[in-house]
């Protein structure tokens, strides 16, 4: 019997949580350090972090590498998982810049928070949320970068919306995702697989 929506979303969040407490047992999608660096991120940004910030690292490109971010700015990281991405952006946007991670898993949350802490970093804010409703002000956010998460989602305009309600204008969304192709067969996505299985 096909699963519901609820069914689905509950094997998501089952299977971020396993990636946040026991990342090594991921055995069917790259994760971690070498997926990271497979993905053009740099080496050296990615070898100078503790593995408690890599080794759950789920991304699937580098959002980061679609445009700069300047000092002073506020990004949204949604999905932000083990706070990746967010970490390297809050670097960037410095002690005068913020960063929000949004994200449905208590136990990324709670594994983004105690990364930032062991690095000393104050300039973020992890709250859990759900993509579709962010709890984030209209027009507070200069850049939103997500990494791997629309293609979890099951209301994808709804979240898009959400993307162009908070941002600024002239903000800028910097996605990084998964794409199924027009000529993809149910066999080819059965042998795939999907992030909740
Ligand atoms: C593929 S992982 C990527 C995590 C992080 N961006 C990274 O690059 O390591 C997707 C993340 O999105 C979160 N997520 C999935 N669906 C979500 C939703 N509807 N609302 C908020 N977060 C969601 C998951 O808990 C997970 O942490």
């Amino acid at each position: 019997m096909p699963q519901t929506r609820d069914q689905i979303r509950d094997d998501i969040q089952r299977r971020f949580a396993r990636i946040a407490q026991s990342p090594q047992k991921e055995q069917k999608f790259p994760c971690g350090p070498a997926s990271a660096k497979r993905l053009g991120y740099n080496p050296d940004d990615i070898d100078a972090l503790p593995a408690a910030v890599t080794e759950s690292f789920a991304g699937v490109g580098n959002p980061l590498a679609l445009g700069e971010l300047r000092a002073g700015q506020t990004v949204l990281d949604l999905g932000s998982g083990a706070g990746f991405d967010s970490i390297l952006a809050a670097r960037q946007v410095g002690p005068t810049g913020q960063v929000i991670g949004i994200d449905f898993s208590a136990e990324m949350i709670d594994k983004a928070r105690r990364n930032v802490m062991s690095l000393g970093i104050t300039n973020t804010l992890f709250t859990q949320g759900e993509a579709d409703a962010l709890p984030v002000p209209d027009r507070s956010v200069d850049v939103l970068i997500t990494n791997g998460v629309l293609n979890l989602c099951f209301n994808k305009p709804t979240v898009l919306a959400e993307a162009w309600r908070v941002l600024r204008p002239g903000g800028r969304l910097q996605m990084a995702d998964i794409l199924l192709e027009d000529q993809a067969t149910p066999a080819d996505v059965t042998r795939k697989g999907t992030w909740s299985d």
